[in-house]
């Protein structure tokens, strides 16, 4: 697989979360930041309660597309939904990791079906462990005996192996990801807050321009921008710090 760090343009690497409840607030903050940001992810909220809409809003006004439904079903079922999505022409998709193996490669199958003959497919990513989740819930809640960085050391393997893109993980882990899979995977982070924001439900957090600097491709935020006073110029500021570092 090719490396991709460092070819990421760098008003590429933002990518805002639209995590709102109606097109028209999504449609506010695509307004306020437009020619500012320019990929948008498209989360459960907004994509359960209008679908393909919400993706159209968001190439309306220019933007690329991550489709942020993180599937995590039997590989039958993941593989025919991933050929659906592709007809949409988003530009980045997930699955979780947890599905395994067999579910990731059909994934992998089914956009490479659809890429047959074009230029172009979504880049196809996996969900290691969610940001939300600390050691306490790794293992007490959810039974997972492995430490954070060896579950996700263990689930980018897996992704890897089923030759996916690359994968979401939090940004405390890039720098491990980095160290065990080089240039390999793509690495898309979320629990990114510059420091004075608020931490919100994220546990494994790290600042814009720390997370860029330890090796994510790309990060994902949202509250932090889209619950700003001004979300202009809290993306303005995360594109100052990043661009410090790049
Ligand atoms: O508002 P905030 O910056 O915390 O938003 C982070 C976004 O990234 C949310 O849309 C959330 O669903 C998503 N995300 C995450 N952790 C993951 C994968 C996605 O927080 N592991």
């Amino acid at each position: 697989m090719q490396s991709v760090t460092g070819k990421v343009p760098l008003q590429e690497r933002l990518i805002v979360a639209l995590d709102a409840p109606t097109l028209e607030i999504a449609e506010t903050w695509l307004r306020e930041l437009k020619g500012v940001v320019h990929y948008y992810k498209v989360g459960l909220e907004l994509f359960t309660a209008h679908g393909w809409k919400a993706v159209n809003l968001v190439k309306n006004y220019g933007g690329r597309v991550f489709l942020d439904l993180k599937l995590h079903d039997i590989p039958n079922t993941v593989s025919r939904t991933l050929a659906s999505v592709c007809e949409h022409e988003v530009d980045m998709v997930n699955v979780h990791a947890l599905g395994g193996l067999e579910m990731m490669s059909l994934a992998r199958k089914a956009l490479d079906e659809y890429a047959a003959g074009r230029s172009k497919r979504p880049q196809l990513i996996g969900v290691t462990v969610l940001t939300s989740h600390d050691q306490k819930v790794l293992s007490k809640e959810l039974g997972i005996r492995h430490s954070i960085k060896k579950e996700v050391l263990h689930l980018a393997g897996l992704v890897q192996k089923s030759g996916l893109d690359g994968i979401v993980c939090s940004p405390q882990e890039t720098l491990w990801v980095r160290k065990k899979f080089h240039e390999n995977l793509v690495i898309i982070t979320p629990g990114i807050r510059p420091s004075g924001t608020e931490k919100g439900d994220q546990k494994r957090i790290h600042t814009p321009e720390k997370a860029i600097r330890e090796g994510s491709d790309y990060i994902v935020v949202g509250r932090p921008i889209t619950q700003a006073q001004s979300p202009k110029e809290a993306a303005v500021k995360i594109f100052e710090a990043i661009s410090s570092v790049v």
